[in-house]
């Protein structure tokens, strides 16, 4: 009887994940690692999955320059731009790209931004937890914030983040069935006329006027409590941006909404991730997490240049309760 040959053996090359990833809490967030030379549809479907578990991933070094930050957006989604802020305020875009937005401290001059002009006390509102754009009538959902020049590491200047999916989770029964149909009027100028008040309740007289009043000014309405589609867990969406809840007395839904967004920031729901070299790139979901950025001593003194693409929502929710297709932005209603 013949023997029966032995199959050769042809081991299948071994294929290295796209994206590594290393927790950085207990809940949210990691650390990753990818090739950002070659960008491909498969690598930003692979983020995509790490987003939907993590909420927040941190990849270190990426080498991406305004160009490929952009190209590489586009392959998110629909992305958001500054054009109609450029052409409807007459501002000066300094960057090469109107996709993208300059959220650090860099004057359009090129010159480091200073305590107590103007434009410093609207960025305050960045010192809260907040979603992007969620003032506006499509929120934002992923964010890709990329590091161009930073200040000394000693000198704050982090950017925290809070899981939102998991504080939601650790809410009482009775309290997640109060909120559950809530739906909040959100406003860029509710944040940072918060942001210019003093402890005694004095707000700056900069902001004392009628194009900073929030009821002069249209609201992004979205509900409260989402089920988040990436990951099929619900999340609690609130931000520093909401103002008040829809039909309730405005004092009372100011003061609900300001214990839920506390109860969010809380030590156990919160890291902070230390920028380190240009090129670090941060990329979340501003429909699971929230984020701020850290006041330090930089401020006045270094540059944090650091510029965001911002891809518009692309589930079910993304309109809120504003009409699908409103195209009003806040800021030029
Ligand atoms: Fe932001």
């Amino acid at each position: 009887m013949a023997a029966t040959a032995i199959p050769s053996y042809n081991p299948s090359p071994r294929v290295e994940p796209l994206v590594q990833y290393r927790p950085l809490h207990p809940t949210f967030g990691a650390e990753a690692t990818a090739d950002f030379a070659t960008i491909t549809p498969d690598l930003v479907d692979e983020i995509k999955r790490g987003l939907a578990k993590y909420g927040v991933l941190v990849f270190r070094k990426t080498g991406l320059d305004d160009a490929r930050h952009v190209e590489m957006s586009h392959l998110f989604g629909d992305l958001d731009d500054v054009a109609p802020f450029v052409s409807g305020l007459g501002q000066k875009n300094r960057l090469s790209s109107d996709y993208l937005f300059d959220v650090g401290n860099v004057n359009p001059d090129g010159s480091v931004m200073q305590p107590g002009t103007m434009r410093d006390l609207l960025l305050k509102c960045n010192y809260h937890f907040h979603a992007d754009s969620a003032f506006n009538p499509r929120r934002a959902g992923i964010s890709l914030l990329l590091a161009h020049e930073l200040p000394p590491a000693h000198l704050g200047g982090e950017t925290e983040f809070a899981d939102t999916r998991s504080a939601y989770e650790d809410l009482s029964p009775d309290r997640k069935e109060e909120i559950k149909d809530w739906v909040v009027l959100n406003s860029q100028l509710q944040c940072r006329r918060n942001a210019n008040t003093d402890k005694d309740g004095i707000l700056d007289p900069l902001l004392d006027t009628d194009e900073f009043d929030p009821m002069k000014h249209r609201f992004g309405k979205h509900r409260l409590i989402q089920l988040h589609d990436p990951s099929g867990r619900t999340n609690l969406y609130i931000a520093a941006h909401a103002h008040h809840v829809e039909g309730m007395p405005i004092e009372e839904g100011q003061r609900k909404l300001k214990e839920l967004l506390d109860h969010a920031g809380q030590p156990q729901y919160t890291f902070k991730v230390q920028w380190k070299d240009p090129g670090d790139l941060v990329v979340w979901d501003n429909t699971c997490v929230l984020h701020r950025s850290v006041p330090g001593g930089y401020a006045g003194k270094y540059k944090r240049d650091l510029r965001r693409t911002t891809v518009h929502d692309m589930g079910p929710q993304a309109w809120g309760l504003n009409g699908v297709g409103a195209t009003w932005r806040s800021g030029l209603d």
